[in-house]
């Protein structure tokens, strides 16, 4: 396991942690495959009741590892940030994050796959996709829009504008705002209340509640996952990525 992304148990309760302060909690292929893995164990654990996804007071996520890539792009369905995905957006109990900082990416959108969401007040959220030259994941294309309204969420998907936590409180991306070194603990109180209930009335009634959309989730989810794997192969993504590395602006002039 990762000493990047730690995971903890107790009382029924995984809790996740990006732990790659250095990289601001970018994630690589190698995290992707432990939190991916650790979402499938606490899928068939029995004893497992509610998980938290978390970052550092400071950051939550500066989303996918730009160089790692650059260097080695997720190759199909099997890769880890799709298994990841995948595992996500089928957890069948409940999923709670606290969030803190830039959550930039990937770390905005794996929110919209959990049912509760505590954020810092200095909580940023960002999906620069298009900035990136690259198009949504996690079937952000189909939420963000349902969840902000078409011409909101465009500011976000299009423009790649970021906004904050109490906006995301107003659009419901968020359900709390805390100070920053309370939002961890705030989560944690809140899964052990949701620890404490009876598992199998939390499955049905999280199934219930996603059955509508579940099957266009995962059938978004791949189509953007196709694309997006294309996307990262191509000039313009390729070009955003060695600009971030070389510290300088893309020109995506000739794109
Ligand atoms: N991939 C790889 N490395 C990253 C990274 C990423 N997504 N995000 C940050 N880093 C690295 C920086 O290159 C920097 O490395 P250095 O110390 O060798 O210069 C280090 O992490 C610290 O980042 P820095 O940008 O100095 O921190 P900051 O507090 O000023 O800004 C962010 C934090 C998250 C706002 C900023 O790092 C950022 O915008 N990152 C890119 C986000 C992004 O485009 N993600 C992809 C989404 S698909």
């Amino acid at each position: 396991m990762s000493e990047e992304v730690l995971i903890h148990a107790d009382a029924g309760v995984i809790t996740i942690t990006l732990n790659r302060l250095d990289r601001k909690n970018a994630i690589t292929q190698a995290m992707y495959g432990a939190m991916a893995d650790a979402l499938a164990a606490a899928r068939d654990d029995a004893a497992t009741r509610v998980v938290v996804l978390q970052g550092h007071a400071t950051v939550f996520s500066a989303g996918n590892d730009l160089g790692d890539f650059l260097n080695q792009p997720p190759a199909g369905q099997d890769s880890p940030v799709f298994r990841f995905l995948h595992n996500l957006a089928a957890f069948p109990k409940p999923l709670i994050a606290a969030v803190c900082g830039p959550a930039v990416g990937i770390g905005t959108t794996m929110l919209l796959h959990c049912d509760l969401v505590y954020a810092g007040d200095n909580a940023a959220f960002s999906m620069p996709f298009v900035n990136l030259g690259l198009c949504p994941e996690a079937a952000s294309s189909l939420l963000v829009p349902q969840m902000l309204g078409y011409h909101r969420a465009a500011e976000a998907l299009l423009l790649g504008e970021p906004f904050m936590a109490e906006a995301a409180l107003e659009v419901g991306l968020v359900n709390r705002v805390l100070p920053p070194t309370e939002a961890n603990g705030y989560a944690q109180a809140q899964a052990a209340k949701l620890a404490a209930k009876p598992l199998s009335a939390l499955v049905e009634t999280k199934r219930l509640m996603k059955k509508t959309q579940q099957g266009a989730v995962l059938e978004r989810m791949a189509e953007e996952g196709a694309s997006f794997g294309r996307m990262l192969r191509e000039p313009a993504a390729r070009e955003a990525f060695t600009a971030f590395m070389e510290k300088r602006r893309p020109d995506f002039s000739k794109v």
